[in-house]
């Protein structure tokens, strides 16, 4: 299938709003009203509790793999590897932009942390589970969800350019473009925690709406 056609259809897929679908379809109100605002697992996990923010993780991973896996149809992505690296990362990064622009939800999505993670899962799993344990670690140290997505993504190009050393100047460049992207998406979170004001991950209950 043409490239273009393929990077199209991953930035669709990625924009399946899937905290919005859940909010709407189950609960009959769109999660973005509540809660921090973000169309993310965090959120839903925060309004609607742990079994639909775990779902909401699950679709938003889902979502940025299969865009990844969507390489399987290019003619010869086999023969060429830098090729493939080439795709693979334009096809993830075109729907982790769909997730956060998503184009089926008035272009008002999420914070691309699940999704990018899934992306990288799809490339670099190895890499991928470096960035949970430091998400993990954080999380129980802090209890932010934010603070642990940020240094987990901040984590990322240090994993790949220190610790594993990757040669190949494309996924350096990702790397980088990752933490930046995450950083970007979380300023609202970064004034809240200077600020003292961010919400340290949610008891397991529902919130009053
Ligand atoms: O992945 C999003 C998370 O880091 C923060 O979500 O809803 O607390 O802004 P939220």
């Amino acid at each position: 299938m043409n490239e273009v056609l393929l990077i199209v259809l991953a930035y669709l897929i990625g924009s399946i709003p899937t905290a919005v679908i859940i909010s709407k379809v189950f609960f009959g109100f769109d999660i973005r009203e509540y809660g921090s605002g973000n169309s993310g697992a965090t959120n839903t996990y925060r309004i609607l509790g742990p079994k639909w923010g775990t779902i909401v993780m699950i679709g938003d991973m889902l979502k940025a793999i299969v865009a990844v896996k969507l390489a399987f149809f290019l003619p010869n992505s086999f023969e060429n590897d830098i090729y493939l690296v080439n795709m693979q990362l334009g096809l993830g990064l075109a729907a982790v932009v769909g997730h956060i622009f998503p184009i089926w939800a008035e272009f008002r999505g999420g914070k691309g942390v699940a999704s990018l993670f899934g992306m990288v899962l799809g490339i670099q799993p190895n890499v991928a589970l470096c960035c949970v344990g430091v998400f993990i670690l954080v999380l129980y140290l802090t209890r932010w969800v934010s603070l642990s997505s940020i240094l987990a993504s901040i984590a990322f190009p240090i994993f790949i350019l220190v610790i594993f050393n990757e040669p190949e100047k494309l996924y350096r460049v990702f790397a980088l473009t990752v933490a930046m992207l995450v950083l970007l998406t979380h300023q609202k979170n970064i004034g809240r925690l200077i600020n003292g004001s961010e919400s340290k991950v949610p008891i397991l209950k529902h919130r009053d709406r």
